[in-house]
């Protein structure tokens, strides 16, 4: 078993350093991974550090509760905030470097600017959190080019914020590789979320619903009978019987643009 002080991880909280210790491993030949997370880490987090390890020779893992994702109403304050057990996590997973920078370091006093990427921003989740993904893709746009990594992982468990930083690295020349990594799930069929901290035991009773009547629509719409907006009513008839207290989306969309469907011609 690895003691403590074999699991330390080297953290630095300023681009500066960050780009000192990149630039020696590359002197040295080596490719390397970044990770953006916000911290909290559960297995989901811990699949996508192994997955950076597989694709580069150096994983750099960045916690960074990002004030520019939340709206002012929104759990900001109340989001988990754990680096020591998450310095130990990512030591355990083999990870090179933690980037851990303050706030007035990501955004210094006077910065302006927001990336804002149109139609795969759009609908699902960006009409219900409209400030999340600009938030996002400034963050992340900032983390690619502090780090100048030669791949980023992100996972798919949010597809909608996956194809929007797969769109604004294409959009904006950045020169990285985006690895989407697959949802890590609980045994019940709960995808994994710093989030699920907040579920009431009765609300989490009935979470794993979700992922059951996700399976039955799509396999429904796979199947294509009944038509894909049958299925989906139906899923959102299932869900509210199931106790969910509202459905903001249950849509069929086009894997890469987001895009509405209303058949499953298409990934
Ligand atoms: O998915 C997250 O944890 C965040 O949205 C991200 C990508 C780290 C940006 O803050």
């Amino acid at each position: 078993m690895d003691s403590a002080a074999d699991l330390a991880l080297a953290t630095v909280r300023t681009v500066a350093d960050l780009r000192r210790i990149v630039a020696r491993w590359r002197q040295g030949g080596k490719t390397v991974a970044l990770v953006p997370t916000m911290g909290a880490l559960h297995e989901g987090h811990l699949s996508l550090m192994q997955l950076a390890r597989q694709h580069c020779d150096r994983v750099v893992a960045t916690i960074f509760v990002n004030p520019q994702q939340f709206a002012p109403h929104e759990d900001f304050g109340a989001y988990p905030r754990q680096e020591a057990r998450d310095a130990a996590l990512l030591a355990g997973e083999g990870v090179d470097l933690l980037y851990a920078p303050l706030v007035t370091e990501m955004y210094p006093e006077g910065f302006s600017t927001t990336v804002s990427v149109a139609g795969v921003s759009e609908g699902l989740c960006g009409t219900f959190r409209p400030q999340m993904f600009p938030g996002v893709a400034t963050v992340v746009t900032k983390l690619l080019l502090q780090a100048g990594p030669d791949a980023a992982i992100f996972g798919e468990k949010d597809y909608q914020q996956l194809q929007v930083i797969r769109r604004l690295v294409r959009d904006l020349d950045i020169p990285v590789r985006i690895i989407g990594g697959p949802t890590v799930r609980e045994a019940d069929g709960l995808a994994m979320s710093s989030r699920n901290a907040y579920l009431t035991p009765a609300e989490r009773a009935v979470a794993n619903r979700l992922y059951a009547i996700l399976c039955r629509v799509a396999d429904a719409a796979q199947a294509g009978t009944p038509p894909a907006a049958e299925a989906l009513a139906t899923a959102r008839e299932s869900l509210l019987a199931a106790g969910f207290r509202s459905v903001d989306y249950i849509e069929l969309r086009d894997a890469e643009t987001l895009a509405p469907l209303d058949r499953l011609d298409r990934p």
